[in-house]
């Protein structure tokens, strides 16, 4: 299957850091976050990327190319593990690229896929969000073969962040899988018809990318993927399952930090010591 990785939005709730460098680049644990998104669409048999770039983001591609100089050193000085690591990047999916001229929201993003996806139902993954596990891309899959629909991963969040998410309304027909009767994209959390926020991934059917076009500027002045697949229940059933892992929105600074240390806390290279840092700095 194909994925689509939208990876062209400024960055603006990040500066000054993603001035000239790409949010999707910042490190997580020593990895920059889109690395993370792409193993794991490999990791779900995904072999054909499509990256959503733009002015600026020449970090990402030059990440996913070889580094013909920086191995001739690492073999040099027989760094061997260090190689193994650098090289294998390249070696992960093949990724192409097309830019998405101005920076025009997600919906119209995955629109500028539409020539590569074709006829074909496709994965989109959100290039700032890392889902850890591994489960969320298969459970998707699940979904989409026994409905034949799109399927969508939410999140239930606390009620006071959902205006920072996609928010669906419908109901549950089987534990965690929710047939979706309404959306809104970063409702007031008053007017939110639910607390379960889109969380970055999608298993997408071709109508999608025949809706997208029609889609006018919606909240931010951006085309909003959420308002495409507000008109595709007109047409198609649409899914959504709960992830069962946390996932994390790395677009902010302090959602940032808080992937870092969670996932850090995980390794065992940081894990205890990071810990015995955290007891110390909090007292
Ligand atoms: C996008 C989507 C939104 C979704 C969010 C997190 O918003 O438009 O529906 O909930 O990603 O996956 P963004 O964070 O890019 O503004």
């Amino acid at each position: 299957m194909k994925a689509i990785i939208p990876a062209a939005g400024l960055g603006t709730r990040f500066l000054p850091v993603t001035k000239e460098q790409p949010k999707e680049m910042l490190p997580v644990v020593g990895k920059p976050v889109i690395q993370y998104v792409v193993e794991e669409a490999v990791a779900a048999g995904v072999d054909d990327i499509l990256m959503i770039t733009g002015r600026g983001k020449r970090a990402i591609e030059d990440h996913f190319d070889r580094s013909v100089e920086l191995e001739d050193l690492l073999e040099r000085s027989g760094a061997t593990d260090k190689l193994r690591q650098v090289r294998n990047i390249p070696d992960l999916a093949n990724v192409f690229y097309v830019r998405q001229g101005r920076p025009r929201g997600l919906g119209h993003a995955v629109l500028c896929g539409a020539p590569h996806t074709l006829d074909e139902p496709f994965f989109v993954l959100l290039g700032d969000v890392i889902v850890p596990g591994n489960h969320c891309l298969p459970r998707l899959q699940e979904i989409h073969k026994k409905y034949g629909s799109s399927v969508i991963a939410v999140e239930p969040v606390e009620q006071q962040y959902v205006s920072r998410y996609g928010v669906i309304a419908g109901h549950e027909v089987e534990p965690g899988v929710w047939k979706v009767t309404d959306l809104v994209e970063k409702p007031p959390a008053n007017e939110a018809p639910s607390n379960l926020a889109i969380f970055g991934r999608y298993l997408l059917t071709p109508r999608v990318m025949e809706i997208l076009p029609h889609i006018e500027a919606g909240r931010g002045n951006e085309i909003q993927l959420t308002d495409a697949l507000r008109e595709l229940i007109l047409r198609e059933d649409l899914y959504a399952v709960t992830l069962d892992c946390k996932g994390y929105d790395t677009g902010n600074i302090l959602s940032w930090l808080e992937t870092n240390v969670a996932l850090a806390l995980e390794t065992e290279e940081f894990g205890d010591q990071l810990r015995e840092s955290l007891e110390r700095l909090l007292g």
